[in-house]
Formats: C-alpha cells, structure tokens, sequence
C-alpha cells in the first residue's frame, strides 16, 4: 500500500452516501462521528477513536491521546489470531500487519472496516445504538476453522484535565470486575477528583455469545512494555482474567469463533449506565436488563433501523441531480453530515481538539441556521438554550458548558448576540410558524419568566446601538468574529466594521421577523439607517473597505497599512449587507480576488502581519500565512461565495465554492501536504506566506460546514426558506442547462427544476 497522489486511496459511493477509504496510512486520522445524541464517538480509518457520553470533556468514557505522537490511538481495537497464529487487525491498527486487502467506509452514523489477511475476510461495523451501547458487529468469511477474536478498549478517568494532573492518584479508585449476570467486564468508579462523581456512567463490555476470557486491566491485557500491535494477550491466545481495582482499567474481551459453512459471527457491546454511585445495584440491574436486549437480535435490528432512519431522514432532507458529481455529493451527503456535527459538537471534539471548549455562543447560533434546514426542532431547542444564555443589556455569553456544571466565559464580544436573528429567522422560516416567537424566555442575568424570543432579538440590536464608537461603529470589546481583531481595541475604543455590517443584515433579519407578526419595527429601522450612513461615510479605502478603526481611531485594512492591507470579511459583508454602491460592492470584491485570492481559496487578510505594533507585542502569535493572520479562511471563504452569488456573478461564485470542496482541494494540493478529509471542510488552509501552504487544518468542526452548506444549497442551488414559503432563485453556471432539487419543508417534499 503506498500513496502515490494520481491514484488515490479512497472512493466515494453517493447512492449511499459513503467514502471508502482503501489505504489506512492516510496523513491525519479520517474520522466520522457516530452518535445517538448523547453518547458519542468518532472514529478514524484506522480504528483510533474517542467515545463519551454528552461532554467530552468531562465524560471522556475512552481514552484518545489528542497531542502525541505516534498518533491517532487508542480506540475501538480489535485482533483477529488467525489459524496460522498470525495476528492482525480489521482497521489495520493497532496490530498494522500487512493486508491483502483493506476497506474502512465511512457513511452518516456508521462505520465499516473490511480487511483481508490469507483466507480470513473480516467485515468489523461500528454504529451506536439508542439503547447506550456503542455496537461492533463481526463478520468473518473464510474456510471452516477456529479464530481468536479479542475486542478491547482503553478506560478513561473521563475529566482529560483531571486525568493530567491526578491520574496518578485517581488510578487507585477504578474497579473493573468481571460480571457473569452482565457478561463480562464492568467498570465504574469512585472517581474522588471528578467534579461529576455521582454521574460516571457503569460501563461494560458483553457479547453476543460467551467471552472465554477477558481483562480489566490494561497492562495485564498488553503486557509489561507491550505493544498495541502484539498485546500479550494474543501471544497468550488469550486474556488473563484479570481484575482491577487499582491502575489503568480496560475492557477486553476475547472469544474463540468457529467458522462453519464459511463463516464466523460475534457482537460486542460497549454499553453504559449513568449515575453509578446515586445507585449502585439499581444501575448494574439496568447493565444486565441491557445486555440482555442488546443480544436480542431482534431488538438489535430495530435499534439499527432506527439509528440509520434518523440519519437519513435529516440528510435527505435536501437532493439535488445537479450534473456535476462534485456539487452535488457536497449538497447530498457531506455538507449536511457536516452541518450535524457542527451543531453537535460545535468546535469541541476531533481527531485535533480534545473536548474541554464548551459550545461557542457565536458558533453554535451560525451553526443552526444550517441545522434548521434538516431538524428546526433541535434548532430551536438550542436557540433557546442561547436565549437563556443572553444578558438583559442584549449581549450574550461568550462559552457555555450545558452539559457540564463548570462556569462560563463571560468576555464580551461586540458580535455574539448579533448571531441570533440568523438563527431565528431561519427556524421561523424552516416552520413558518410564529408562535415561538412570542414564547417567553429569560435573561442569563435575569429573574421570573423573561421577556418573547422577538423581544431578545431586539435586545441584541440594542446592545450594538448603545455601544458604538467615535465612528459610529460597533466597539469591538473583546472580538467580533474573528477572534483576533480585539489586537486593535486593547483601550476599549477600536472599531469594527464587519459588526456593523453584520448588523444591517442581522436588523434586516429582525425586521423581517417583527412584520411577520405584525410588530412595528421603526426603532429598528432607524437603527439601520444610522449603521449604514456610518459605514458609507467613514468606511471606504478607494478600493476596499476597511476592516476597523483601532484604539486611536486608525484605519485598519487599508491600503496605507504596512500589514493587513485588505481583510475579506469587510468586503464580502457589504455585499451581504447591502451597503454602499454596487459599483464599490464589486470593486471590493475584484480586490478581494486579485489580493486575497490563492489557489486554494481566500485569505482571510494581507499581507500577513509579521509584527503589530512592534515586534515585542506579536500582532497574534500566528506566523504569517498562518491560522488567523493570512491563512485562506474556510468560514470566512463562504461568505466570498454567498456574496458572489448575490452580486449576480455565477462565474466568480461557482468558482470559489469549488475551490474549497475537500476532494477537489486534496487533488489540488497533494494528499500528504492537504492531509485532512476530502470529506469534510477543514477551518483553514495555510496560505502562501508560509512554507506549509496548503496544510488543512483543524477538520470537522468549523463554521465553513454550516456556510458552504447554505452558499451552496440557498445561493447557488437556489432554494431558500422564506417567512413566506419557498424561494428558488438559483445562480447558473455556464454550461448547465439544467438540475432539479427536492427538498423537505414544512413536511412536504417539494421539487424545483430548471
Ligand atoms: C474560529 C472560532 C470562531 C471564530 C473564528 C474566527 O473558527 O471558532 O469562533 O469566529 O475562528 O476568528
């Protein structure tokens, strides 16, 4: 197996929605997520994975070693001891032995490894089940004979900060005892450090059959200095029943299989019961009623019909035929798979990012604009859990935890409460049912039952009208989007000019809503006036708009500077927001594309800032061409495609989406230098400044998931929710003379061709 880049080691199957990944040594792990809403996993290539249930940062079930190298492990693993005493593993890793052949597929909710070694065929498929149970089904296909199969995990202290600084002492209060009423090993513990003590789930590993042996104890399972790919174990040919009460707990079970007629089955199940210590025989009477059910294989296959049902139904929610493979396996399969994940995990869990950033107000509110398209339910549901999140004055929370008691982060940022009314619109629009709007809920700081959804969304407009600067704009506290513009307002008087845009669209989004309940909105509406007036007077460079004053009242991206001449989002959101001409509109964009425009997509500003203001004070950390400070942006790369497309310019539009499509990008860069998932958006792609130009970075979980997904389904595509109904104003390309799209609304399933 090698990785020579014409001929590349994965394929895509979109009847199915599937990528098949056939070479395991891919550059980063390529995970897929499974989950049924609060127990969670992702899983790579090559088996490593992390499972938890609802945080990963404090109920990390399994362990992932998010920052070391050799990467990706542990995970899910599993030996086969052939026959011929050769050991090997469906997912390659951990043992890595040679295969003949080797599949991994990756498809919404579920995984599949196929692998080949001799006359053995494996066929290991991973999915979770609603029952809290983590299900490996194994097939094995070869001649009639008897294989060793062992299953094992790794056991968290589930708090990954706490598991740093305690893990030594907290190793002491884990047990692990084999539970012939359960079917083998159960782990829990007494876990003194754990600030969610009495909530650490009972975890237990059973089978569809017997385990003939197991081990709850990681070093007995490998061995001293042991290695992932040969444990002891399978030197042994089996585990040694070992107990735990003290070290690093596993769950390893092994079974011997007998292929008869050519084949070979057995199930394991990795599945939980919460709240261990509130009630000890209660919850390992509740782990042996699971067992049982989940070896019902009847019971089994209606879990598994309603685990694919749920997946299904929210990817389909929207099918195109467009004619060209590429788009349309983005808008049917992956950039809906994305969008869920983003709304899952916003930017917390990965293969690169370990879990403990709690849900981003200002992420997550983005993120459910996409989510209202496929499950306006969840959307509001989270919507609300924002709301409540949102200050009397208007503005909101930084961080939230909801699934952990650990406090939040309050800095204030002039742009996270205007995300809202980009969320509510889209949800109200999605039902077109007003009603929620009038629902009461209540302010972070507030007391009694608060005031409507409505009144919170002009409460976030009112946040932004009393706390502007000398220019009229918006103060930028603590950031606005972009995380780093806060360098320019150190004193507390810098400007930003992508929130006042941002306000006009967001006004508008408010507006919109309060007509359709039929609310006057003159407040509002002089609100926008005054915005567009300040940015129209004081905003435009000559040939692009600036992107912020500093403390001093300097311009910042403008052609004068030194650094950060131009910045993208300032140009894309006057077209969103509609402000100043149409000629400057374009005339910012053409700047965009001859100053910004790489290869691979827009930077998110340049030049790249080598020093700001002076070389002791870095002006961000990043180097040059790096993460925030020139790299081509994927979130803010969206916005230059929805812009575009609203300026009428299908060419430029159709282009640009296609320039940050994963697989087209891969092929583009190089698979070893992209490294990441040529299914899934990544947040940034190094750009030229720096020697890495091209390294995709920081995979998954990114807010380019949620906007490509509407650039390319509401302004390419064309179909948008209204409050009204349905829009279909699509953007044709040269050279397409026509597609259709059907899409779930309020229901129905309606179909739009051209
Ligand atoms: C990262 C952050 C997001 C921020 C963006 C730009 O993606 O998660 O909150 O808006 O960077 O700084």
């Amino acid at each position: 197996m090698s990785l020579p880049d014409a001929n590349l080691p994965y394929s895509f199957t979109d009847a199915t929605h599937e990528v098949t990944i056939t070479d395991p040594r891919t550059p980063s792990p390529w995970i897929n997520y499974l989950s049924n809403g609060t127990l969670h996993a992702f899983v790579s290539q090559a088996g490593g994975g992390l499972l938890w249930w609802k945080s990963a940062y404090s109920m990390r079930l399994t362990r992932y070693r998010h920052v070391v190298s050799p990467m990706d492990g542990p995970g899910f693993y599993l030996w086969i001891k052939d026959i011929d005493g050769q050991v090997w593993s469906p997912s390659w890793r951990p043992a890595m032995t040679e295969l003949e052949d080797f599949s991994c597929t990756h498809r919404p909710g579920s995984t599949t490894f196929r692998a080949t070694k001799g006359n053995l065929t494996a066929i290991l498929h991973l999915w979770i089940a609603d029952d809290n149970a983590m299900v490996w089904e194994l097939d094995l296909e070869g001649q009639d004979s008897e294989v060793d199969v062992f299953a094992m995990v790794e056991i968290s202290q589930m708090d990954w900060s706490s598991e740093a600084n305690w893990g030594y002492y907290c190793r002491h209060m884990h047990q692990v005892k084999n539970n012939p009423e359960v079917g083998g090993p159960v782990y829990f513990s007494h876990h003194g450090h754990h600030f969610r003590l009495k909530e650490i789930p009972l975890m237990a590993l059973t089978t569809d059959g017997q385990f003939d042996s197991f081990d709850g104890s990681r070093d007995e399972f490998y061995g001293p200095y042991g290695s992932e790919n040969l444990p002891a174990a399978l030197t042994q040919g089996r585990c040694s029943n070992s107990e735990l009460t003290s070290g690093e707990p596993c769950l390893a079970g092994h079974r011997r299989i007998t292929l008869k007629g050519g084949t070979g089955h057995a199930k394991f199940f990795l599945h939980l019961e919460p709240n261990t210590l509130a009630d000890f025989p209660g919850t390992l009477q509740a782990a042996v009623d699971r067992a049982a059910r989940l070896r019902d294989p009847h019971w089994l296959a209606s879990q598994k019909v309603k685990s694919e049902e749920w997946w299904r139904s929210r990817i389909e929610a929207f099918r195109t035929d467009y004619p060209d493979v590429d788009i349309a396996r983005m808008a049917n399969t992956w950039g809906s798979l994305q969008c869920i994940q983003t709304g899952r995990y916003s930017r917390a869990v990965s293969a690169s990012a370990p879990g403990v950033r709690g849900v981003g107000f200002r992420d997550t509110a983005q993120d459910m604009v996409s989510v209202a398209t496929m499950d306006p339910g969840w959307a509001r549901e989270t919507l609300l859990l924002l709301l409540r999140h949102q200050y009397q004055d208007g503005h909101a929370l930084h961080y939230l935890y909801p699934n952990d008691p650990l406090p939040p982060v309050t800095s204030v940022h002039c742009d996270n409460h205007l995300w809202l009314p980009f969320a509510a619109y889209a949800i109200t629009a999605e039902s077109g049912d007003p009603t929620w709007l009038s629902q009461k809920v209540p302010y972070y700081d507030g007391e009694g039952e608060g005031v409507t959804v409505l009144e919170h969304l002009r409460q976030a407009l009112r946040f932004t009208d009393g706390n502007l600067g000398s220019h009229g704009l918006p103060l930028i506290y603590r950031s606005d989007w972009n995380d780093i513009i806060g360098k320019f307002s150190q004193e507390g008087r810098g400007e930003s000019v992508m929130a006042a845009m941002q306000y006009v669209v967001a006004a508008g989004k408010v507006q919109e809503l309060c007509g359709f309940v039929g609310e006057s909105s003159d407040e509002i509406e002089a609100g926008i006036a005054k915005m567009r007036q300040a940015i129209e007077q004081h905003c435009w460079d000559g040939e692009w708009w600036i992107r912020a004053f500093d403390d001093d009242g300097h311009p910042i991206g403008s052609a004068k500077n030194e650094f950060g001449k131009i910045w993208l989002n300032s140009q894309t959101w006057s077209v969103l927001a509609e402000v100043g001409t149409r000629e400057q509109q374009i005339q910012a964009m053409d700047s965009v594309h001859r100053l910004l425009g790489t290869e691979v997509g827009l930077r998110k500003l340049a030049p790249g800032f080598a020093t700001y203001p002076h070389v002791t004070d870095a002006f961000s950390g990043y180097g040059p061409g790096c993460g925030e400070n020139g790299a081509v942006f994927c979130h803010a790369h969206a916005w230059a495609v929805m812009a575009e497309a609203q300026l009428g310019r299908p060419d430029q539009a159709w282009k640009l989406y296609r320039q940050l499509v994963p697989h087209l990008a891969l092929q583009k860069v190089g698979l070893k230098r992209y490294s990441s998932e040529p299914y899934a958006f990544v947040s940034n792609i190094v750009g030229p400044e720096s020697i890495h130009f091209g390294w995709a970075n920081v995979s998954q979980i990114t807010g380019a998931a949620t906007w490509m997904h509407v650039a390319l389904t509401q302004d390419l595509l064309g179909v948008k929710a209204r409050l009204g109904g349905l829009q279909f104003s699509p953007v044709l390309e040269a050279g397409v003379t026509g597609y259709s799209v059907e899409r779930v609304f309020r229901g129905e399933k309606h179909r739009f061709t051209v």
